[in-house]
């Protein structure tokens, strides 16, 4: 990593972000968060022990590295809590080098609970993680959100609670028709907060810039993916938050000439959890046998079974531009092995050729393929990019001229080790 370079999702989510972050974490001086909530869930796998991480960077598993949590983050207090303990269990020392932006807004139960109730309701339904996460940025844009600092003055913190939860609790028990959040819990719960998130806090901004400014590398971390992103994603099935590198200008206070790089991060082929269009969705049999063979396509944070589908280099590519990206990791290229051909989606069909400006009209594209020769040869263990079977870099090279991005990075396995580094 020669610049400070931001890692983004080029589709759904659940790309391996997480793997990618860890691995260029090594070469940089600090990592930050800028955006999402408690819903993320990045897988990290490293020295033979599992970390799933949904609110820490993932640059924490790596001693003495300092991790940043952003204004952009919606924090949930008992969640990181917990995620601390957890990680603090397998050996990893927190204290001293996470710092957290007292500007971030706090995801509080009532979100929870109205996240919940709406989706309960059925129709419309996103598909939620269930974390809060869009009724957190509702009250945010709002300006009724209670923020991290807010903490450190109570009584501020409690009148904004009771305030809060006047429109709340009448939204919960009149129209979704569910039990209203106490005050008097919430007050009990939180009051332990300030003293345990105080450590924590402190000016991102302006230690992110100094850093910068002294010549070091940032690694800024997005969670989600593209196509979840609140403007450009498939809206509504999205997430609210900006996913794209663009937010973590916004995510942290830092300048746009700060991103040296876009790394875009892509799996050989997709996948989706929760509703929404999905163009180039394989049928239930294919997507049970994808399921099956990469052993692991359940979301992280609810479990719940992931959609499956041929890689769309029309989404990618709309992905490079939305992002400003100039680099491309390809990963679980090894799930592929054996196939004896692969797809890759290459036009929506659109009259004109440009990409579908509503849902509704990507919900019914026609979306046109290009068939190419699978490879029999296992990747698993390959570990540099010219040992690849001829047809798997024959794959990579046209995702390359699909989307009109350099491959630099290409996993064919969970772990460190299984990942092919190109100059
Ligand atoms: P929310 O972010 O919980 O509001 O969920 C909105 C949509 O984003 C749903 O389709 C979720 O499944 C999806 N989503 C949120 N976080 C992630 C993630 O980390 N990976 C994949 N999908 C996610």
């Amino acid at each position: 990593m020669k610049k400070s370079t931001v890692v983004i999702g080029a589709q759904w989510g659940d790309e391996g972000k997480g793997k990618i972050v860890d691995l260029l974490a090594r070469q940089a001086d600090a990592v930050a968060r800028f955006q999402g909530g408690a819903n993320a869930g990045h897988t990290v796998k490293a020295n033979g022990r599992e970390f799933v991480l949904h609110l820490l960077p993932s640059g924490i598993v790596h001693p003495k590295k300092p991790c940043f949590i952003g204004n952009g983050v919606v924090l949930d207090p008992p969640s990181l809590m917990e995620e601390i303990a957890q990680v603090r269990s397998q050996g990893i020392k927190v204290d001293g080098r996470l710092k957290i932006s007292p500007l971030a807004n706090l995801t509080m139960p009532y979100h929870k609970m109205l996240d919940k109730a709406r989706e309960a309701q059925g129709a419309g339904a996103i598909g939620t993680t269930g974390r809060g996460i869009g009724p957190s940025y509702i009250d945010k844009v709002g300006r009724l959100g209670i923020r991290v600092g807010d903490l450190l003055q109570f009584d501020v913190f409690a009148q904004k609670l009771r305030e809060n939860l006047k429109e709340k609790n009448f939204l919960l028990k009149n129209y979704y028709k569910v039990s209203p959040a106490s005050y008097e819990a919430i007050i009990k719960e939180y009051r332990k907060y300030p003293a345990l998130l105080k450590p924590y806090m402190a000016d991102v901004s302006l230690l992110l810039n100094q850093l910068m400014a002294s010549g070091k590398k940032v690694l800024f971390e997005g969670a989600q993916g593209t196509f979840l992103d609140i403007d450009f994603g498939t809206y509504p099935f999205v997430t609210s938050s900006s996913t794209i590198s663009g937010g973590a200008c916004t995510g942290l206070g830092i300048g746009p000439g700060s991103v040296g790089s876009v790394l875009l991060v892509a799996k050989a082929y997709t996948t989706r959890v929760g509703n929404g269009p999905f163009p180039a969705e394989f049928d239930p049999k294919m997507a049970d046998f994808i399921r099956r063979r990469a052993g692991d396509e359940f979301g992280r944070t609810t479990g719940r079974p992931r959609r499956c589908g041929w890689f769309d280099a029309v989404m990618v590519k709309r992905a490079v531009q939305v992002n400003g990206a100039d680099q491309l990791a390809v990963t679980k290229l090894d799930v592929l092995d054996g196939m004896k051909q692969i797809k890759i989606a290459v036009s929506y069909g659109i009259k004109g050729g440009g990409y579908p400006w509503t849902t509704e009209e990507l919900s019914c594209c026609r979306v046109k393929y290009i068939t190419l020769p699978g490879w029999d040869k296992p990747t698993g263990g390959i570990r540099s990019y010219g040992q690849l079977p001829a047809n798997a870099k024959k794959y990579l090279q046209t995702i390359e001229k699909l989307t009109g991005v350099k491959i630099s990075i290409v996993s064919v396995g969970p772990d460190r080790e299984a990942t092919i580094f190109r100059a």
